[in-house]
């Protein structure tokens, strides 16, 4: 059964062009409720923990970088299908192929700028969900 939670963080290029309201509208606006919300700084250590599933990649450095060049926002978020929904809402992580109507689609400005993070699945959003809430 699918669980009703997810995690997203709006990423620095978002945060930095004023984009947290447009982009909480639209999750709301998408049937989530913002259950825990926390605007911080990565510092890199803690970027690059996050994405350690990523450490193998040409991508990761820049990654980690990009991530921590400002602040983002961490939310835990409820619906049914969350993991699922979600994704379909944020679109495809490179912009260029993300669906008219999506988060991407509107805000992000490329592959590693994508304006929205969005876990890939009901284990990820726990663990993700506790990286910055504890629970
Ligand atoms: P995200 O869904 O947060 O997961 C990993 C992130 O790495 C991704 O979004 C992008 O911000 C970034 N990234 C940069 N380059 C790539 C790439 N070539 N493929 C996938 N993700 C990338």
């Amino acid at each position: 059964m699918a669980t009703n939670r997810t995690f997203t963080m709006i990423k620095p290029d978002a945060t930095k062009d004023n984009h947290i309201g447009g982009i909480l509208g639209m999750i709301e606006q998408g049937g989530f409720r913002i259950v825990e919300l926390q605007k911080v700084e990565l510092t890199p250590e803690r970027a690059g923990e996050f994405y350690a599933v990523h450490k193998e990649r040409p991508f990761y450095g820049d990654l980690v970088k990009y991530m921590s060049s400002g602040p983002i926002v961490a939310a835990i978020l409820e619906k049914d299908n969350a993991v699922a929904d979600f994704r379909t809402l944020i679109g495809a992580t490179n912009p260029a192929n993300a669906e008219d109507g999506t988060i991407r689609k509107k805000y992000a400005k490329s592959i590693e700028a994508n304006a929205v993070h969005g876990s890939d699945s009901d284990e990820n959003a726990e663990i993700e969900g506790k990286f910055f809430f504890g629970k």
